[in-house]
């Protein structure tokens, strides 16, 4: 792609990408390719969620459906989103084997769609959790649109690349594109994503009416830099 490529085009590629891959990616996930989320990125988002108490949580990006199908599995009642039709698909037919008295109910849902969508989707939720799905650069949309389905008080867990670890040379926002290359299997497609530093993710969340109530940054035993960046706030 040239140096011309617009933010919506770049955001259109981000979409397809996850249409493109659903298989390659579901793989990885289901089979724990991802060498980050082996160290320590899955246990760290469960164990900070295992905090909450049992509730209505939305899991925002829930792409083939791990996470929701841990906290259904805890007794939250989950409901999943992604623009992803066939990471849904996906998660649906994961979601019947899971113990859970009731299993995650899971939607096709851009994050531009999901304020109209809440109460059908079974909210007011008390938590929402987005790991590692704020890719774009409107990052502002997403939050907004998370917090109109929150009731106030209401918990938002988000994992994302920690900004040290993944700057580089520059320590700046700006687009990036993830190869998926170390994670196996036969992805499809490249994927442009947004990195952002950290003050930038703070005054993100404040300006969408989340207060910042924890900043994490889980290790891995013997590595030099953190794993994730794992910002928990309060719905304001
Ligand atoms: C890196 S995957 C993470 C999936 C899942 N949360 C997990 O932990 O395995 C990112 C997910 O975010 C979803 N996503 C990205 N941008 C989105 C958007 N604007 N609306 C809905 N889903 C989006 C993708 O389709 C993809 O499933």
């Amino acid at each position: 792609m040239s140096g011309e490529e617009s933010a919506a085009q770049r955001a259109e590629r981000l979409r397809a990408s996850w249409v493109a891959n659903a298989t390659a990616w579901t793989e990885a996930v289901r089979t724990q390719a991802i060498p980050s989320r082996r160290a320590g990125t899955d246990a760290a988002i469960v164990d900070a969620m295992a905090r909450l108490p049992i509730g209505r949580v939305l899991d925002v990006g829930c792409g083939e459906g791990w996470l929701a199908r841990v906290l259904a599995d805890a007794g939250h009642a989950v409901a999943g989103i992604d623009a992803s039709a066939p990471l849904i698909e996906a998660a649906r037919g994961a979601a019947a084997g899971v113990g859970a008295a009731v299993p995650p109910h899971f939607a096709v849902c851009p994050f531009t769609e999901l304020a109209g969508r809440g109460t059908a989707l079974g909210g007011p939720f008390d938590a929402a959790v987005c790991n590692f799905a704020l890719l774009d650069a409107d990052v502002a949309t997403a939050l907004r649109a998370i917090h109109a389905v929150l009731v106030p008080g209401a918990s938002l867990f988000i994992q994302t690349v920690h900004p040290l670890a993944a700057a580089g040379t520059a320590y700046e926002d700006g687009w990036r594109e993830e190869t998926f290359a170390g994670f196996g299997g036969d992805f499809l497609s490249s994927m442009p994503w947004y990195f952002r530093t950290l003050g930038s993710w703070v005054s993100e969340l404040t300006g969408a009416g989340f207060q910042l109530r924890s900043v994490e940054e889980p290790r891995a035993a013997g590595q030099p830099l953190p794993l994730s960046l794992l910002l928990i706030a309060t719905r304001g």
